[in-house]
This record gives C-alpha cells, structure tokens and sequence, in this order.
C-alpha cells in the first residue's frame, strides 16, 4: 500500500496507536448482513440461521475486526485482479464507472464550447460530467444492428473542436474500435471507452476497455459480476497517467511532499493541457472483497449468458421477423451483459411497442434499457433540440422506436427461457395474423 492512503490510519511506529476505523461492527451486526445477503423464511431456514448465529458467537471470541474498512490490503487485491484479467499494468477499483469517466473527463481539460462524441443510444452516464460542465454533446449515430456508435457517422461529426471520442460497448458488445482509435490518433482526440456492460469482452486479442486512452467498467447491481451493489475500475494508456491514478481517485493527497508542519501536501492532476484539481472515489474493502470474489468466476458467467443467448437464438433466429443477439466471432467476444431482440416491422405486421406489449401480457419482462441520449429533459434543459438532433441520428430513432429491445439472460431457469421463446414466438404469430 502506498503512503496516500496509508495517512489517516497510521502516523508511525506507536505505543498507543491511532485507531484505524471508528465504530467496529459486532457479532448482531455481522449476523444481521448473513441474514441479508442470505434472504429467507420458514422453519428450516430459521434453524439455519440460528447454527450460524452460534458460531458466529463463538468466533466474536477468537477473531480480530479488520483493522481497516477503507483503501486497505482488500483494494489493493481487487485492483491486482482486475490487471491480471484485463491484462492492464494497473486497474484503479472506485466508487463507480462514472467516477472513472470522471477523471478521465477531468484529464481532458473540458471547457464549455469543446466537443465530445458519444453515441446516441446510451445510459445517461456516459456524458452526464460533460453535460454538466457544458461541453457541446455531439451524438453519434448508431450501427443498425449492435446498436454501437457508428465509426462512419463519427468521423462526419468530428470539428475542430472534438477533445473526446466516447465508445460505448452496448451490452457488452465490442465496438469497432479500430476505427475510431485511428479518427482519434489523426486528428489528436482522447478516447474514453464506455466498458460499462464490457468487463471480459474482446475485440480483435484485446480487452474491451483497454483500448482507448481511458476506460472504465460497472459493477453496480445489475452487471455481471458486481462488488456489493455499486463499484468500478478505471484504466489508463496515458503515458505516466497510472503514477497519478491513486491520488485522482482521493483528492490528490500526497505524501511523498509535505507542507510546512504538516503530514502530507495536496497537489494537482497532470492533465492534457493543465493540471487538475481531484475529488475523493474512495472505496471499501468489503466491496473489494466482493468485487474480487466475482472477478474469479466472471469466465463462468459469460459462459453461462453466452450459453442462454445460443438457446434464445436456436429458437429465434429462424424467424424472419426476428434479428437475434450478434454472437461474435473469432474476433469479437462479447460479455452477453444484454441479449437485444429486434424486430422486422415489414414482416413481424407490427413493431417492437407491439411486440413489447404483448410480451407484457404474457408475462415476459423486457428491457429496453437505453433511450436516445438527446430526448431526455435534462439534455434539452442543457440547450439541445431533440428533434433537430434526431434528424441527424435517422437509425436511432428507427431501432430505438421500431426494432429493439433487451431481454432478460441470467438467472432464469431452463424452463422460463423456453417459456420466453414460446412467448416471443407466439407474439410475432398473432402480430402477423392481425390478433
Ligand atoms: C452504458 C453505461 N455506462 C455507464 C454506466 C454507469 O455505471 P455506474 O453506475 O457504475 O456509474 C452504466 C450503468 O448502468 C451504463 O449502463
């Protein structure tokens, strides 16, 4: 662990030592996060819960409380985790993926009038920093098919004044990033890559995440693998950039320099034209230890998702109305965070919104997930018009109102995915005989 965090919990070899946490949770409340994390009820449950009430007594006895509940040993082992499977020399665990794109925002100076592309179908996420700052959001229109930002529209909305380029793997689909890493390299432009959904997918023998200047990846609940319900991982290929990764992540402390009097300095961020100024993204070791604990199975995961998206498409894709998840290639590993449905209006006799409702009346969710970025109220609040910016995005507004949804992938059995089949395929029948 390095002196930065290091601060606050030990100022020395001591006699009477600096306590390294406030209050410690006890033997009630260690049983009380069991209960939680292993919900349940009835009888049998019941005596469960009171075995491991005893020996959880009995250990109050024996153990030790961690001696520290934030940036500690555990951080540092999710981090390393992180590395190794991404292949990166360093991975920085914080509060979540938008703090990420936060320091990277940050890296990139952005003024109010500067431009950054981002797709036009995304979580809000993904430019809610630079909205905020008032930076110019150009909105790239997206592959009719992965829903990814079209390299070919990028490269018409590039200016003078373009500082970012945002891909966003959607659903953990790999976007052509070669591409845009050379539209970037040509005119000079950082690259963010969006890795929400793409912790573990691959593009061409690289990491999803790891190809752009930064990127950054989810693990807030509803990801693949999560550290207790919020959390993600920054990566960097600035040159230098991983020295300064700690200290942007908490307020740029620095011990290696001291104030006069004082224990550490405050010092600033290098970024691309100037320095600046960092905020706190700390994060805890017991999402560490979760983050860590589901890293080392995310290989099974994907398996396990990639196996229920070949079933959706054994029983989907021979339908002409239908235009099943894009499975990937040799080349192209997606995570399967999403499985995207579309429909084929002309032949399907309806679109999605029908398609949807019926689902809903057959009791399938769906999960449309992501609306164009241009039609919320905070964006147009910010300035933006969305009906002239739809008539730039034409396939947005097409998938977006027409063609696409998400449906559900994990966590179901064998029996609800067949069920959901049946459903869709039932659907797409009575949408074609005009029921
Ligand atoms: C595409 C996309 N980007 C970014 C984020 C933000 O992730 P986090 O909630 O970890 O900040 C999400 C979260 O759902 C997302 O779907």
């Amino acid at each position: 662990m390095g002196k930065v965090s290091n601060f606050r919990n030990n100022t020395g070899d001591t006699t009477v030592p600096w306590a390294a946490v406030g209050e410690n949770y006890n033997v009630h409340d260690v049983m009380e996060i069991v209960r939680f994390l292993m919900q349940g009820e009835g009888t049998e449950y019941e005596t469960a819960l009171s075995a491991v009430r005893e020996n959880i007594a009995k250990l109050d006895a024996v153990s030790t409380p961690p001696g520290r509940l934030s940036l500690g040993s555990k951080v540092e082992e999710a981090e390393e985790a992180a590395s190794k499977y991404l292949g990166t020399d360093y991975s920085l665990f914080v509060t979540n993926c938008t703090s990420g794109f936060e320091i990277a925002y940050k890296y990139a100076n952005l003024q109010p009038g500067d431009e950054v592309i981002v797709p036009a179908i995304t979580f809000f996420a993904t430019m809610a920093y630079p909205l905020s700052l008032g930076v110019k959001m150009i909105f790239a229109d997206v592959d009719p098919i992965t829903l990814n930002m079209d390299p070919k529209d990028v490269a018409k909305k590039i200016t003078s004044k373009t500082k970012m380029i945002v891909p966003v793997h959607i659903g953990g689909y790999p976007v052509d990033m070669d591409p845009i890493l050379e539209l970037a390299r040509k005119h000079n432009i950082l690259v963010l890559e969006d890795a929400a959904h793409a912790f573990g997918g691959k593009y061409k023998g690289r990491m999803a995440g790891t190809m752009g200047d930064f990127g950054a990846y989810s693990f807030h609940e509803v990801k693949n693998i999560t550290s207790f319900g919020e959390g993600g991982i920054a990566v960097s290929n600035v040159p230098g950039f991983k020295d300064h990764m700690k200290r942007a992540r908490f307020f740029g402390v620095d011990t290696d320099y001291q104030i006069k009097d004082w224990i550490y300095d405050v010092r600033t961020i290098p970024g691309k034209e100037k320095p600046f100024v960092a905020v706190n993204y700390s994060t805890t070791e017991i999402q560490a230890l979760g983050l860590s604990l589901q890293i080392a199975r995310v290989e099974e995961i994907i398996a396990a998702r990639r196996k229920a998206a070949e079933y959706l498409n054994s029983r989907l894709a021979g339908n002409p109305a239908l235009i099943c998840q894009d499975l990937g290639n040799d080349e192209i590993k997606p995570t399967f965070h999403l499985y995207q449905l579309q429909v084929v209006p002309e032949i399907a006799g309806g679109d999605v919104q029908v398609l949807k409702r019926k689902l809903g009346e057959k009791g399938v969710t769906t999960i449309p997930h992501f609306g164009p970025l241009y039609r919320f109220q905070a964006t147009q609040q910010m300035g933006y018009d969305a009906d002239e910016i739809a008539k730039t995005c034409p396939v947005c507004e097409e998938v977006f109102h027409h063609r696409f949804t998400h449906l559900p992938l994990y966590g179901l059995t064998e029996e609800q995915f067949e069920y959901m089949a049946d459903a869709i395929l039932e659907a797409i029948d009575e949408m074609q005989k005009g029921i």
